[in-house]
């Protein structure tokens, strides 16, 4: 398990990394609608399982996302119908707020300044951002209202939002019953959870930045003793496995359903890597994403 952090930052982004992140988010920029469709239909997934458990559209509503991210894609999904708060560890610059950008040197380093200017000046985020207008027909995309803060620290208001959503994030944070205690602290009665957790044990659960960059490494490489040592996660990650979620979830949240996305990573899964990874079921190996949903009891 990596050391937990205790800078006010999740990830390690060297400027290597950094460069190379951006130079690969330059060479898929003319992708980028195809991009924004992938990522539009699973949001319409997830609003569906919302949707669902909350038994009513998701409209009008108050939502917490849990480490929006740089990009907060999702949160302004969202924010075109509802009224949306991001909380996340880093610093997230909205427009040119030199302010901010100093904030994000300070507190997060050179390589995530690096990283957000180069995707900004390279105009990275702005044809992302077009695309996502192009593809759901609006002019203008929300800004949801953003706090920056550590989730596993008791800041949210209780019983303030009617859904707490996170993407991706769950697997970063050094203790994650008690950010899931606040979660559902933060819920009204009848509000809905919603938590998709990108599996430590999935192939690309060691978060080494290449992977996400064209770069090859080998299939499930850091859980294989063979090619442990090939791998080099950028973030820290506290290596939960499935049976590990689902005990929390229990414990926190009885009556949950889960939902685990695999999305064709059975393919890579060849008898010789399978013969390595004898301590690991399928289920635990083949999915990417898992995901809680749960509905608040209404007492
Ligand atoms: C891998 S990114 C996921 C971003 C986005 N949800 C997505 O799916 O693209 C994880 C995010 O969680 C944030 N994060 C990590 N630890 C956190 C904490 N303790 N409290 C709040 N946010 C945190 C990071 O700053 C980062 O933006």
């Amino acid at each position: 398990m990596s050391e937990p952090y205790n800078a006010q930052t999740y990830a390690n982004f060297g400027v290597i990394n950094a460069f190379r992140e951006v130079v690969h988010a330059l060479r898929e920029r003319n992708k980028a609608d195809n991009a924004v469709a992938v990522a539009l239909e699973r949001i319409h997934r997830d609003e569906q399982r919302i949707a669902r458990c909350l038994g009513k559209p998701v409209r009008e509503l108050d939502i917490l996302e849990i480490g929006g991210g740089q990009q907060m894609e999702r949160a302004r999904y969202f924010g075109i119908e509802n009224r949306v708060t991001a909380i996340d560890l880093d610093v997230i610059p909205y427009g040119f707020n030199l302010g901010s950008y100093l904030r994000m040197f300070q507190e997060n380093g050179f390589g995530r300044l690096a990283k957000t200017v180069g995707r900004k000046l390279l105009l990275v985020d702005r044809t992302k951002q077009l695309a996502w207008q192009k593809a759901l027909g609006v002019t203008n995309l929300p800004n949801p209202t953003f706090v920056q803060g550590d989730i596993c620290q008791g800041i949210l208001k209780s019983e303030t939002y009617d859904i707490v959503v996170s993407w991706s994030t769950f697997e970063h944070l050094s203790e994650p019953e008690i950010a899931l205690q606040n979660a559902i602290q933060a819920l009204r009665p009848g509000g809905v959870l919603y938590i998709g957790i990108h599996l430590y044990t999935s192939n690309s659960g060691h978060h080494d930045l290449r992977a996400f960059t064209g770069f090859p490494l080998p299939f499930w490489g850091h859980l294989r003793e063979s090619t442990r040592d090939s791998i080099q996660p950028n973030s820290y990650l506290n290596e939960w496995r499935l049976s590990q979620w689902r005990s929390l979830f229990k414990r926190e949240a009885q009556g949950f359903e889960e939902f685990l996305e695999s999305y064709g990573s059975e393919q890579d899964l060849t008898s010789d890597i399978r013969s390595e990874l004898s301590d690991y079921s399928d289920e635990e190996l083949c999915t990417v994403d898992a995901f809680y949903v749960w509905q608040k009891p209404r007492v």
